[in-house]
């Protein structure tokens, strides 16, 4: 790891494991964090510099995680605490820092607190969360929520209404109480004690409810977005973050939060991330646009405009575990495989930092899981309308043979047939796949000092091409992608790094090289 102080965050790659997804090591068909530990070296090897660990807190596991009923515990399926510093000493001895997922803007509806809640509407845990009367018979406003129907669920013996943003057994908090507020400085200091390098925070934007609670205007067809929303996204959100990166910073070794913001608009974004606020925000426009040169130009060009204003690196994701994998959102097949190829040297090769998702360094495709294996509560609470997001949860291929070294057992979401073809045995040291292009450009971006550093700069190029250079400190790597034109020749340099065959001096459709000069 570098040093403490060094602002590591700024220029960071960090690998997402989908705690359940990754390595099973007790035949449960759910991945484990003894699971994770046994495949660090793999992690390290690939050349990032830490894991982002998705919630492994005790769970019923309505949104797989995200439903949380203690804050400070390992579930037992995935492990133990002892487990969890095991894991973190590891990761540690091999340079790589942890990051790992709170989720505040709601508990799960098992918590203690929600019990209590419920059994007792005049206790003190009652108002830990958002209990409304109800309005003309139905819910206390229009909200809706994000899974699908009303965000409002009826306590049948009080008559009253809990507000979930999520599933109703995700019921949302009321961080205007103050003792949600103490309460969360606690856990945020039990896993920093335990030496985690800092938070990703789940639904950053919305802990705060507008007090009244008003109806909002729910603009149809709704946005991907959630800048519309005027009952989230409230002031107070800016002195929480203050008071949360006065807690890292507490503590040695620069350690970080991230935060998890689904708007569009990057100077609203960017307010999160000003001097004293979160080191950093996720950045899903980059993640949304089409494999089209022009409006990836802009995108990266209003992102980084935006995040330079505050002082603050911009993020990079292409891949999680709520969106389709990015090879089959650029057109799956051969194609968008090839297209995956070469966004993974556009994205490693802008400023700032970037997120890799288990299972992106091995270019798998979202799998078309039968109906009734679909187990994420969107498919279900929208009718089978959305098919949710199984279908890039499918577990991580390791080996070939049955369970592909995932696990012994039977897997929690069904592998397919091919999926051994990707897995990471047949993968390694052959010089054409993914694995090994991700491995040689996570390397080379170590390695070319001016992709730490450097300003972007754009060059002139075909349409259909990006062509950039960034340079620092007498030295110069070049960019150049070709979406999609016809034939894009190769800037003057040292060609260091090609995602897919040139045809001579000539860049075919769907390839990025990078060049030093
Ligand atoms: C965002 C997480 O990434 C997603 O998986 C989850 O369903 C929601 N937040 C609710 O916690």
């Amino acid at each position: 790891m570098s040093e403490a102080g060094s602002e590591w965050w700024r220029t960071a790659v960090l690998y997402q494991i989908y705690v359940r997804s990754f390595a099973d090591t007790d035949g449960d068909g759910l991945g484990d964090l003894p699971g994770i530990r046994s495949r660090l070296p793999y992690v390290s090897d690939l050349g990032v510099d830490g894991i982002w660990l998705t919630p492994f807190y005790p769970t019923p596991d309505a949104d797989h995680g995200y439903d949380v009923s203690d804050y400070e515990n390992v579930d037992p399926r995935f492990g133990t605490l002892a487990d969890f510093d095991a894991l973190v000493a590891d990761a540690h001895d091999l340079g790589l820092r942890v990051i790992v997922d709170i989720v505040p803007n709601h508990t799960s509806s098992e918590h203690p607190w929600f019990r209590n809640a419920l059994a007792d509407p005049n206790g003190p845990d009652r108002a830990r969360y958002v209990f409304r009367p109800g309005r003309d018979g139905g819910p206390p406003n229009n909200w809706e929520s994000a899974f699908g129907g009303p965000a409002w669920t009826e306590d049948e013996r009080s008559g009253e209404y809990y507000l979930h943003l999520f599933a109703p057994q995700q019921p949302d908090l009321d961080w205007h109480n103050e003792t949600v507020r103490q309460a969360f400085q606690q856990i945020l200091r039990f896993w920093l004690d335990r030496g985690v390098d800092g938070f990703r925070v789940d639904v950053a934007q919305s802990l705060y409810k507008e007090r009244d609670l008003a109806d909002v205007h729910i603009p149809d067809p709704r946005p991907r977005f959630g800048d519309w929303h005027t009952g989230l996204q409230q002031p107070e959100l800016h002195d929480l973050y203050r008071e949360w990166r006065q807690i890292v910073e507490e503590y040695p070794g620069d350690r970080m939060l991230v935060g998890e913001m689904f708007l569009a608009d990057q100077t609203r974004l960017a307010e999160y991330v000003r001097p004293g606020e979160l080191q950093q925000t996720f950045n899903f426009r980059f993640l949304f646009e089409e494999w089209e040169a022009a409006s990836l130009r802009a995108c990266i060009d209003e992102i980084l405009a935006a995040f330079a204003a505050v002082g603050a690196p911009a993020t990079w994701v292409l891949e999680n575990h709520d969106v389709p994998r990015v090879a089959t959102r650029y057109g799956g097949g051969a194609e968008g495989v090839r297209r995956a190829r070469a966004a993974a040297l556009l994205m490693l090769a802008l400023p700032g930092a970037a997120y890799v998702y288990a299972g992106q360094e091995l270019g798998l495709e979202e799998v078309d899981l039968a109906d009734e294996l679909r187990q994420d509560p969107i498919f279900a609470r929208t009718g089978g309308r959305r098919a949710g997001r199984d279908g890039c949860r499918v577990p991580i291929p390791w080996t070939t043979g049955p369970g592909v070294g995932f696990t012994t057992g039977t897997p929690w979401l069904p592998m397919p047939p091919w999926w051994e073809r990707s897995s990471v045995a047949a993968q390694d040291g052959d010089s054409q796949s993914m694995l090994e292009l991700y491995r040689a450009t996570l390397r080379l971006r170590r390695q070319l000092r001016a992709l730490a550093s450097g300003r972007l700069a754009w060059r002139d190029s075909p349409p259909g091409s990006l062509v950039f250079e960034r340079a620092a400190d007498s030295s110069t790597v070049v960019c150049v992608v070709n979406v999609d034109a016809p034939s894009v020749p190769l800037p003057e340099g040292e060609l260091v790094l090609a995602s897919d065959e040139l045809e001579g001096s000539f860049l075919p459709p769907g390839t990025a090289a990078w060049l030093e000069g």
